[in-house]
């Protein structure tokens, strides 16, 4: 049977969550919980949900935790059940978001077992969010200087059309940086305080040298 492991990336908007999310699951197989692609899932679908979210999604804000709390519960309990491994991309966002994740894992009889701490200076996440283009059919995040798809505006995954997000415009790049500051980079100091285990990644550096520091803790711990 597989080891489970249960991580979360944690950082900034446009650190690179979703980037190195999608190869963490293609070689570890975790199962990919974003609740950014979540909630963008309901705004498509024009659910009730779905049109409270966009409001606050498009000025860079957060969606409430109570929301948050539901999905979560719904996503992780079968995943765990089935003894799976889960991979948490921009989860927990604040404080009680954490206590729920802490305490919904051992509940369900598991554990959070290693937080990676994304760090990139401010300056250069503008730049990797305005140009940023993603699929909405499978997910694959591409950037148009630093990681472009082969035939401009096209995923090379699954032939899709790419698409800019609504909120990857820079004032509400700026909004979603100042609510991370304010919001979710405290989340950080609680993770110490509680003791959970933290790896520290430079985030500035080239898409596989991260991806290899992140994947070398990965490997250790499941040997
Ligand atoms: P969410 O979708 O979670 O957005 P985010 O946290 O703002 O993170 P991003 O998806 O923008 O960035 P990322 O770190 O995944 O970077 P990426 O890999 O794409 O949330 C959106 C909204 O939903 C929130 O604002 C909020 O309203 C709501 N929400 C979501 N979760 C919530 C929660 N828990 N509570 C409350 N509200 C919630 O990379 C960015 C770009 O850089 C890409 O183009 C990529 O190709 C490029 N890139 C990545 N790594 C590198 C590298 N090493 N070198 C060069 N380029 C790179």
């Amino acid at each position: 049977m597989e080891k489970a492991m249960n991580i979360v990336l944690f950082g900034p908007p446009g650190s690179g969550k979703g980037t190195h999310a999608e190869t963490l699951v293609k070689e570890f197989g975790f199962i990919h919980l974003s609740t950014g692609d979540l909630l963008r899932k309901e705004v498509r679908e024009k659910t009730e949900l779905g049109v409270q979210a966009e409001k606050l999604m498009t000025a860079g804000q957060l969606v409430s935790d109570e929301i948050i709390h539901g999905m979560i519960a719904n996503f992780v309990k079968p995943v765990i059940d089935n003894k799976g491994r889960v991979l948490c991309d921009g989860f927990p966002r604040t404080l009680p978001q954490l206590d729920f994740l802490v305490s919904f894992l051992e509940r369900c009889g598991s554990q959070l077992d290693m937080i990676f701490v994304l760090e990139i200076p401010n300056e250069m996440l503008i730049q990797r969010l305005t140009g940023r283009r993603s699929c909405p059919a499978c997910g694959a995040v591409y950037h148009i200087v630093n990681m472009p798809p082969k035939l401009d505006g096209v995923c090379d995954a699954c032939h899709g059309a790419l698409i800019q997000r609504k909120d990857d415009v820079r004032e509400a790049i700026e909004e979603r940086l100042a609510t991370y500051e304010k919001q979710t980079f405290p989340v950080l100091q609680a993770i110490e305080t509680k003791g959970l285990k933290v790896a520290k990644i430079d985030a500035s550096l080239q898409r596989e040298v991260c991806y290899t520091q992140i994947a070398g803790y990965v490997r250790e711990f499941l040997k």
